[in-house]
C-alpha cells in the first residue's frame, strides 16, 4: 500500500477550490468541496486534458478541452466523450495537514 503523501494545508485550499499536486510523480488534481477533500488524476481520459483546469460544479469538474464531465468523489466519466473513468484516490485529513495516498491499483 503507498504511503500518503503531503499536499498542503486546510486553509490552503478554499472550499469548494481545486490545485494540482505532483505526488511521486504523478499529476493529482485534489479538490475542496462541502468540507471533504477528494483526489482524482489531473488527466482526461478522453484526450489528456488538465481536468483541474476546467470548471468545478458541485461534485462535477468539466475537462476544459472538449468538456467530458467527471465525479471527483469516484474519477466516474458522467458525460461523452470520455467513456472511461479516470483514477481516484484516498485522501486523508490530520489535523490541518492533507495527505494523498495513491491508489496503485490505477
Ligand atoms: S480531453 Fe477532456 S474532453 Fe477531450
Amino acid at each position: 500500500m503507498a504511503e500518503p503523501v503531503f499536499v498542503c494545508k486546510v486553509s490552503d485550499l478554499p472550499d469548494p477550490g481545486k490545485a494540482v499536486y505532483e505526488v511521486d510523480g504523478r499529476s493529482i488534481a485534489l479538490f475542496h468541496v462541502s468540507g471533504t477533500f477528494w483526489a482524482i488524476d489531473d488527466i482526461c481520459t478522453h484526450d489528456g486534458g488538465p481536468l483541474a483546469e476546467g470548471d468545478l460544479r458541485g461534485y462535477t469538474i468539466v475537462c476544459p478541452r472538449h468538456g467530458a464531465q467527471f465525479d471527483i468523489r469516484t474519477g466516474h466519466a458522467k458525460t461523452m466523450p470520455a467513456v472511461k473513468g479516470t483514477p481516484a484516490h484516498e485522501v486523508l485529513v490530520r489535523g490541518d495537514d492533507v495527505f494523498i495516498r495513491l491508489n496503485e491499483d490505477a
